[in-house]
């Protein structure tokens, strides 16, 4: 099932996201539909307070669907180490329109759950690094546009502005 993606300034998608403590069957089907809807949109992670649901949850898929191995699901996640820099143009669903180049670590070491709950650690470098950080910063309440230059977050919420104005956010 295709879910209602939330765009900003929706409050849900600002406020940190409650642990997950049941692997059941209602958790792999929120999974399957996150999927579902990350490839409808065309994106490479999801976060589920996106979806409205103010969960520790990311779904990230690099290939878009294409190869069934880069399929991560990522539950109560955190960042344990980083290193080095990188400043690369990103996107989000919630943000349609905007891209804009935001500073992050060059490398993360994340440890996380699976969807039965089995914890795992992983390392992330150039685009899977900035997925990670991205989709973290979402299950913890933070959004891209206030990890941009005060400069381009302006931009961007003028831009923002301009298409709620128009009636195209
Ligand atoms: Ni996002």
């Amino acid at each position: 099932m295709i879910l209602k993606i939330l765009k900003y300034p929706d409050p849900v998608l600002s406020r940190p996201g409650e642990p997950i403590t049941e692997f059941d069957a209602e958790l792999r089907k929120l999974i399957a539909d996150m999927f579902e809807t990350t490839y409808a949109e065309q994106g490479i992670g999801l976060a589920a307070p996106q979806v409205g649901v103010s969960k520790r949850l990311t779904v990230i898929d690099l290939s878009m669907g294409k190869n069934p191995k880069d399929k991560l699901i990522i539950v109560n996640p955190e960042i344990i180490s980083s290193e080095g820099k990188q400043y690369e143009e990103e996107g989000c669903l919630s943000f349609p329109d905007i891209r804009e180049k935001v500073a992050r670590a060059a490398k993360v070491r994340i440890r996380a759950q699976d969807e039965r709950g089995k914890w795992f650690e992983m390392d992330g470098d150039e685009l899977l690094s900035r997925c990670f950080q991205h989709e973290i910063d979402h299950v913890d309440g933070m959004l891209f546009i206030f990890r941009m230059s005060a400069l381009k977050r302006d931009l961007s919420l003028r831009k923002i502005r301009k298409m709620q104005r128009a009636g195209e956010w």
